[in-house]
């Protein structure tokens, strides 16, 4: 079978698609593409001047593109609520909704709700905000969540008992990759809930490799490396499409580059670390996500 490329990805005429950090790097590319396959896409940042430009370039790029702008800050929970409530207002559907937007290694800093900016963006907010359009999906024939992950999961530990970076000394590193390991164990256990709950709604996972994009802001190494040897946001954004529109990818199913270390290529069946499939930290990383949200997603009764 030939690689998986644009070319493979089905009509998404009809489909209304959220993409959190849509205004740059794999997001803006994710959003480009939903468009240009016949997606209604919702640009979902932080900077309405940033998502402005990006609406502007995606409809320069895509005839006749169905893209509005939508504030939303992962960082505060108020804004998160607010964003779903502007979203869930006058809609009766969703039929995708991709937890892209991400920091990677800043400086220790703190969300509005305090907690550890990594963790509070990349897992935490989106955990909000997905628990917050649940109705929407769920009330979405064929309707999907996509989350993307990293490689660097692989590294990543949860400290239940310091999740949020309170007592131990912050290491920017172990707090990314602790973050990105949550984004896997949250499909995993979200998976099942609906499994069990009855519904047909389905979440999956991507990781793009090493993709040139604006991720490296705060990693001079990266940074320095990254235009010579990494994929460009286009070709990064491909396992999020496949994990998006694919079919056959079945739920908690993790997509990702095909090359050597899955850093580059096309988009396969990507490899999960152990502590990724761990059900019992997963289980445990949900309540606790649960208790720091205070978002409930009324999906299950069968654990508590
Ligand atoms: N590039 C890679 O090689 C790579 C590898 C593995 C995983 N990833 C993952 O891929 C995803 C996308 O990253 P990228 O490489 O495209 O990086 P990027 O170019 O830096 O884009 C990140 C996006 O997230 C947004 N964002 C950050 N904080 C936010 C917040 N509080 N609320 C809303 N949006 C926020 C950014 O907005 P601003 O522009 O306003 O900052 C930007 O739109 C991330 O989850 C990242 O962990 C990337």
């Amino acid at each position: 079978m030939s690689a998986w490329s644009f070319d493979d990805i089905a009509s998404q005429d009809g489909r209304l698609a959220v993409v959190t950090g849509a205004n740059t790097g794999l997001g803006f590319e994710t959003a480009r593409m939903l468009a240009a396959k016949g997606a209604e896409v919702v640009l979902a940042c932080r900077s309405a001047a940033k998502a402005d430009d990006a609406a502007r370039r995606i409809r320069a790029s895509v005839a006749g593109a169905l893209v509005h702008v939508e504030p939303l800050d992962l960082s505060d929970l108020d804004d998160v609520a607010a964003f779903a409530e502007r979203v869930s207002s006058g809609r009766s559907r969703l039929g995708l909704l991709v937890a892209n937007a991400g920091v990677m290694v800043p400086p220790l800093a703190r969300t509005r709700q305090g907690f550890e900016l990594q963790i509070g963006t990349n897992h935490l907010g989106h955990f909000a905000l997905v628990g917050r359009l649940l109705p929407l999906l769920r009330a979405t024939p064929n309707a999907r969540v996509v989350v993307v992950s990293s490689l660097v999961h692989h590294f990543g530990r949860i400290d239940l008992e310091d999740l949020l970076w309170q007592r131990r000394p912050y290491q920017r590193w172990a707090a990314y990759a602790q973050s990105k390991l949550a984004n896997l164990l949250f499909v995993r256990e979200f998976q099942q809930r609906l499994a069990r709950s009855g519904s047909a709604l389905r979440v999956t996972a991507a990781h793009p490799g090493w993709s040139s994009t604006e991720l490296q802001r705060t990693d001079g190494l990266s940074r320095f490396f990254s235009p010579y040897l990494a994929m460009t946001a286009a070709q990064g954004a491909l396992p999020t499409m496949r994990a998006a529109t694919d079919a056959a990818a079945e739920g908690a199913s993790y997509w990702g580059p095909s090359g050597l270390g899955e850093m580059w290529g096309h988009p396969v069946p990507a490899r999960q670390s152990p502590r990724a499939r761990d059900a019992a930290v997963g289980e445990r990383l949900w309540a606790r996500s649960e208790e720091l949200t205070g978002v409930r997603f009324g999906l299950d009764d069968a654990t508590t």
